[in-house]
């Protein structure tokens, strides 16, 4: 058998988030698909929160249909290291073709993806709740694919079972509903009815099945060029981020070619992902938060309030922004940076920019690119009691520098955070398009940024629209 590497001809590069998730990872796919023929994901599900905006303006919000949508020959893969919430997928893609965008022969979904089953969202309502899950179910269908089976019911059950016997794996579904549910002491609605709507959902979702498990190695032995579309982030990952605040997928670099079923041999390069006002959604350690721990428990007590809740309070934003006290400063930046969830509008826990966790995510990535997003809102530091831009450049812990993240949260937590403030500036860059128009404040933070973390920047975001994204 000729061994794989002599039929080298295509290649694979990764796009990861560098930080907590929501740092704009789609916009990026949107604006880097040109140069690719597949946009491939590779972890996650429902829980990731892609959002697009058309050539109009439009935004689209994409859960588990990789990035690309509005580039008619790229073809869109969902590997098996993804789990498939069909219910919300066959909604996804009738929004998707509402738009006028035709998937038939683009989506390709492999047939090892596990199925987010009924039982997988009742139980994640239920444990999900201290991490501050999605409550997409996303724990309890990675639990089961680990748990395999309970006697003679299978627990994982995944795409290609349901494709060779409906009828028994649809039942083998329900039972795992009826069981979850006596186990967990749970109620849920009559179980004959939550798999009659998954069979027709099915149904809709069966022609993008895709059963051909080396779909993407042959493309790729082709010639064709992949985009493995990372979700959630690095410090979510379920080994390497902040345990045990954090998704059950991997996601990071090397996942991508576990979860989206390509040899190694086709690695090219990683492209890394941040925002220089960072957020997280969710508890755990958060280094950089401005207004620290009471930000933490306010924005988790809070976790049902509206970004109007925030706004109709009349919380007066240049106030706000002008205080001395860190977390007021904290809320005016979310307020202004729009830091909602985009489905479930919980306020995110803003951060200052840090370089220490980015440097962490990058050695561990291998990031050959930086993208920066974010950056038009760094002048809403001059507004603040810091003039400047203030970054994290170094961790304490006990009195002794650290350069790492630690192992345990509770270390994290612990962990003193020291800044250094960078010259700023203090007008509106979001119209500019050119690296040498930006201000050169902006211009040394970036060589700073490079230099701190051993790695080039490709391109810095000025705002959310498609085209204000800046190549260096
Ligand atoms: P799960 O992935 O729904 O189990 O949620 C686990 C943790 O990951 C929670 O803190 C979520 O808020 C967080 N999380 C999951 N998906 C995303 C995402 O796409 N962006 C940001 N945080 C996420």
């Amino acid at each position: 058998m000729t061994p794989s590497k002599t039929l080298k001809k295509g290649f694979a590069d990764i796009l990861i988030g560098l930080q907590y998730g929501d740092e704009g990872k789609a916009r990026v796919v949107d604006f880097l698909a040109k140069n690719y023929d597949i946009i491939a994901r590779f972890n996650g599900g429902a829980n990731a929160g892609h959002t697009i905006e058309t050539k109009e303006g439009v935004k689209v919000a994409l859960n588990q249909i990789p990035s690309a949508i509005f580039y008619k020959d790229k073809i869109l893969y969902v590997g098996s290291g993804c789990v498939v919430n069909i219910e919300k997928l066959a909604k996804e893609i009738e929004k998707v073709e509402k738009l006028g965008v035709n998937l038939k022969n683009r989506l390709r979904i492999s047939c090892q993806a596990s199925v987010v089953q009924p039982h997988h969202i009742l139980v994640d309502a239920e444990i999900g709740k201290t991490v501050g899950s999605t409550k997409n179910g996303i724990g309890p269908c990675y639990a089961d694919k680990a748990f395999r089976m309970y006697g003679k019911r299978l627990l994982n059950i995944r795409l290609g079972d349901l494709l060779e016997d409906e009828k028994k794996y649809f039942e083998n579904i329900k039972n795992n509903l009826v069981e979850a549910a006596k186990f967990y002491k749970l109620k849920t609605e009559n179980p004959e009815t939550q798999i009659k709507n998954l069979s027709s959902a099915f149904n809709l979702i069966k022609e993008y099945i895709e059963t051909d498990t080396l779909f993407l190695q042959k493309k790729v032995e082709r010639g064709a060029k992949v985009l493995f579309e990372g979700a959630q982030s690095v410090m979510l990952d379920v080994t390497k981020g902040s345990v045990p605040y954090v998704t059950s997928s991997s996601t990071i670099a090397p996942s991508a070619f576990v979860g989206g079923d390509l040899s190694i041999n086709y690695y090219r390069k990683t492209i890394g992902i941040a925002k220089a006002i960072m957020s997280r959604v969710g508890n755990g350690p958060f280094a950089s938060e401005i207004g620290g721990k009471k930000s933490e428990e306010y924005c988790m007590a809070n976790e049902g309030i509206k970004y109007n809740y925030e706004v109709e309070k009349k919380y007066n934003v240049s106030d706000f922004i002008k205080s001395n006290d860190d977390f007021k400063i904290g809320i005016a930046l979310r307020i202004l940076s729009g830091e909602y969830g985009t489905v479930t509008k919980r306020p995110r826990r803003v951060g200052m920019f840090d370089l220490v966790q980015l440097s962490y995510a990058i050695k561990l990535n291998g990031v050959n690119d930086l993208v920066i997003n974010k950056c038009d809102l760094l002048n809403e530091y001059s507004r603040t009691k810091y003039k400047k831009i203030p970054l994290v450049v170094s961790y304490k812990l006990g009195g002794k520098k650290i350069d790492y993240v630690p192992g345990s949260s509770d270390t994290y937590y612990k962990v003193k955070s020291e800044v250094e403030c960078k010259e700023g500036f203090n007008y509106d860059i979001s119209k500019i398009r050119k690296f040498d128009r930006l201000p050169k404040s902006l211009r040394n933070l970036a060589k700073f940024i490079e230099e701190f973390c051993g790695c080039k920047i490709l391109g810095l975001g000025v705002g959310p629209k498609r085209d204000q994204f800046i190549k260096k």
